[in-house]
């Protein structure tokens, strides 16, 4: 058969079979077969040295002539064979607007968080400032400043979760008062702040009781604070949050950074103080400790005790929330129950 003759077939047999092809694969196949190393029209290239001087441009001339056209038509087939894929998965990915969405779980706010934000914001309306201690503190904070030197009793009822020699896990937020003591400017204003946070401690885990719980430090220091300054104020949180009825009562107590001490116990939300194992048949739960600030924790701060003094508390919120809901067991908040959690979605505001 003549050159000319095979070439022209090998086109028109590529350009039938690109027509046929079904998909890119099939495609890479015909181009590898026809104008890969070895295909076909790569072969007649090669074989010029036997073909007649004056045919040989005429043949190089003629193959790359195919070749583009075969290349076109390859070219035109893939670029059809990915427009079929977009197609495809167009067709495929299309959204249905008209069907009805899938509602979105909105978890709720923990119960100890809810009472938490709402004496925040209860506390910043009266001109307190909000800070944040270390739950890591060091045993200089949490005891040395707060008149517990290191062979004081009371350092036994609490002390428990060492990491080192200097640092625990904080047993109470009282540190914060140092802290911020320490950096208070008082030529600028009284001090006033609360201080929230998780402290953990030796502690019966009983239905009132948990070896890890929260609290919020409170601190008001200033010129002429008086007790009653702190019955008051004590008196205000206790009705802004358990209501105007719930009746509360100080005890004397005994905190060696508080003298005169107290602490306030508000009425039994259960049995309504006749008695009840949760009240531990008192009629009253402990709500917090208060008193007015040691001359000492003012002075190891830095703080004139003879111009400045003031009042300081801590208040339970795990307690705040069990007398405000009327929960039953205070290892409920800790359980991570959602069922627990989700009574709670009316309360948040
Ligand atoms: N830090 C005390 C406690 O954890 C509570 C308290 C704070 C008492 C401030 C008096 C003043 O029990």
């Amino acid at each position: 058969m003549d050159l000319f003759d095979r070439i022209n077939k090998l086109k028109e047999e590529g350009l039938d079979q690109i027509k046929q092809a079904e998909n890119q694969k099939m495609l890479d196949k015909i181009r590898v077969e026809l104008m890969g190393r070895k295909g076909e029209l790569t072969k007649i290239l090669h074989s010029m040295k036997d073909i007649t001087p004056e045919n040989r441009p005429k043949v190089g001339q003629e193959v790359n002539q195919v070749r583009d056209i075969l290349q076109k038509q390859l070219d035109e087939a893939k670029d059809h064979f990915l427009q079929a894929v977009i197609a495809k998965k167009l067709e495929e990915e299309k959204i249905d607007v008209t069907l009805p969405g899938r509602e979105g779980h909105l978890g709720s706010k923990h119960p100890i968080n809810i009472i938490l934000d709402d004496l925040e914001s209860y506390f910043i309306g009266m001109g307190y400032e909000v800070v944040q201690g270390p739950e890591i503190e060091t045993d200089h904070y949490c005891f040395e400043m707060m008149n517990l030197p290191k062979d004081h009793p009371a350092r036994d009822m609490q002390a428990t979760f060492y990491i080192d020699e200097e640092d625990l896990l904080r047993t109470q937020t009282s540190g914060d008062q140092a802290r911020v003591l320490e950096k208070h400017d008082f030529s600028k204003g009284p001090l006033k702040m609360v201080g929230p946070g998780k402290v953990y401690r030796r502690d019966d885990d009983d239905a009132t009781h948990s070896h890890q719980f929260q609290q919020m430090e409170g601190l008001v220091v200033d010129k002429n604070v008086t007790m009653s300054d702190l019955k008051g104020t004590l008196e205000m949180i206790a009705k802004h949050v358990f209501g105007q009825d719930r009746k509360t009562r100080l005890r004397p107590s005994y905190f060696p950074f508080t003298e005169p001490s107290v602490e306030m116990d508000v009425s039994c939300f259960n049995c309504n103080g006749k008695g009840c194992p949760i009240c531990k048949y008192t009629g009253w739960i402990e709500v917090l400790g208060a008193g007015m600030v040691h001359p000492n924790v003012l002075e190891n701060a830095g703080v004139d005790s003879t111009v400045y003094g003031g009042f300081a508390f801590g208040l339970g919120l795990d307690r705040f929330a069990i007398l405000k809901y009327g929960i039953s067991d205070i290892r409920d908040f800790y359980t991570n129950d959602v069922r627990f959690l989700e009574q709670f979605r009316k309360e948040e505001n």
